[in-house]
């Protein structure tokens, strides 16, 4: 009976804390988006590694995923990752990075 009280007390802390995650994540719908591109521009758009995107303003990342996503830039790589996202995630995205300072 007490093992099986605590059992439910557990999965009922379990069940909290991943209702507070997804709290976050609604929180900041952009940053789940923007982890995938952390492995080439740095944690959070802060480099090292290809251009830094943090800080960068919110209308130009947007214009240039935009272009991207038509093959009008780049040298592919950037226009596949482009080409995977909706206006409305890119437009997240965009408002995530230039958020980070
Ligand atoms: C596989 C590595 C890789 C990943 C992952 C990646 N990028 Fe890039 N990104 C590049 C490279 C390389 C460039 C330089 C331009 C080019 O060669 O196409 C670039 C350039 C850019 C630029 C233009 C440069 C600047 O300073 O503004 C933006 C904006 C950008 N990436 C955004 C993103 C976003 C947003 C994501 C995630 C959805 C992402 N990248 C994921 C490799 C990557």
């Amino acid at each position: 009976m007490w093992k099986c009280i605590a059992a439910t007390a557990a999965l009922a802390g379990l069940a909290l804390s991943s209702g507070q995650i997804a709290q976050a994540q609604v929180a900041q719908p952009g940053r789940l988006l923007a982890s995938n591109c952390f492995q080439c521009h740095g944690t959070n758009g802060k480099g090292p590694g290809f251009d830094r995107l943090a800080g960068e303003s919110t209308a130009e990342i947007y214009k240039e995923l935009k272009q991207f996503q038509a093959g009008k830039e780049g040298n592919g790589i950037m226009a596949k990752h482009a080409m995977a996202y909706t206006d409305e995630q890119l437009r997240l995205i965009s408002v995530w990075f230039a958020a980070q300072k």
